[in-house]
């Protein structure tokens, strides 16, 4: 019998040429990050972004992120300021997106940006990802390895889940941060699309300006910004004290109780725990059945203003 799992593939010499054919002739695949999985194709291959949008249901117009080895690769397709390589020395590789401005002659292909002018690109950290980026002529468009408007996958088997085994997944391990990079948009006004790990304070350290936080979808700037995303699929209920004993209530500080119902993102009250346990939570609840989600407060700074902004749409 053939093992149904046999599309969750090991990171091995022999895998790294299939994985690489994969890519070269079109494909796409699944791929660990340090933030959440994503869906790899090459960037500059219509027929490669085609299936992404595809696969995931994905509107046409939401922009991919394309994600690079190295800054000289990414300086033949983008333009980039003194800011710009402030930022990038802190902070890449790692958990963070630049909203640049695309050359006239980039070979990323429009279709990728949602025909804007502009294009998110990122240098991500883990180990894999970078050597298959290394071992590559062309950068990967990436988005989260999920249906649109779905929870992203932090493991091998969301990603087979969220497929129905469709798709041949990188097994990468558990993802470390477990939610999605920051999106800094660094083109006219400064100012965090989407908030991450790393806090709008720590952008805001290194170029000495305040910043905006502008999630909510009026900007059009990022189309994919939209209000309900990161759900899983049931009603969610934010800042509450108790939950029925029926529902899963998500919590966060030693204050809560153990009990059967209750989903803890952090006993000690650490948001970065908080942050890697989110989507795993929303997951394991819904696999049990549960037909509603309680969550309790969790403090709006740092990293929290990343989770509540997830909490916030999930619960649209
Ligand atoms: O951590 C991550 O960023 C993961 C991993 C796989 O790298 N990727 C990810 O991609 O979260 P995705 O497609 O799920 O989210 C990309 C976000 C979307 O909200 C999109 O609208 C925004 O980035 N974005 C991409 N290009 C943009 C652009 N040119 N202007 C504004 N927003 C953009
Ligand atoms: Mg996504």
């Amino acid at each position: 019998m053939k093992n149904i799992y046999s599309n969750i593939i090991k990171f091995n010499s022999k895998n790294l040429i299939k994985i690489i054919n994969i890519l070269k002739k079109d494909g796409i695949i699944g791929l660990p990050t340090e933030t959440v999985y994503g869906l790899a194709g090459n960037a500059y291959s219509n027929i490669a972004i085609k299936k992404i949008f595809k696969v995931k249901k994905r509107l046409k117009k939401n922009p991919l992120i394309v994600h690079y080895y190295n800054l000289s690769r990414a300086k033949k397709d983008v333009l980039l300021d003194v800011k710009f390589n402030k930022i990038y020395k802190k902070f890449s590789p790692g958990p963070i997106t630049y909203i640049v401005k695309k050359k006239n002659n980039s070979k990323i292909k429009p279709l990728a940006c949602g025909n804007l002018k502009t294009v998110g690109i990122r240098f991500p950290k883990n180990k894999i990802i970078r050597t298959l980026l290394k071992k590559l002529e062309f950068p990967l468009a990436m988005p989260s390895a999920n249906k649109s408007s779905g929870v992203s996958p932090v493991k091998p088997l969301d990603v087979f889940e969220e497929f129905n085994n469709k798709i041949k997944v990188v097994d990468g391990g558990i993802s470390k941060i477990g939610i999605e990079s920051t999106v800094l948009n660094l083109v006219g006004k400064i100012c965090i699309l989407r908030p991450g790990i790393i806090t709008p304070k720590q952008i805001e350290n290194v170029l000495k300006t305040k910043l905006k936080i502008l999630t909510n979808q009026t900007i059009l700037k990022s189309p994919g910004l939209l209000k309900k995303h990161y759900s899983p699929g049931i009603p969610m209920y934010l800042n509450k004290k108790k939950c029925p004993d029926k529902y899963a209530f998500i919590t966060f500080g030693k204050k809560y109780p153990v009990t059967r119902n209750s989903f803890n993102l952090s006993r000690k009250s650490n948001l970065n725990e908080a942050a890697k346990n989110l989507y795993k939570f929303f997951r394991s609840i819904k696999k049990r059945g549960y037909k509603k989600i309680y969550v309790s407060k969790i403090p709006n700074t740092g990293v929290g203003i990343a989770i509540n902004d997830r909490l916030k749409r999930a619960s649209k």
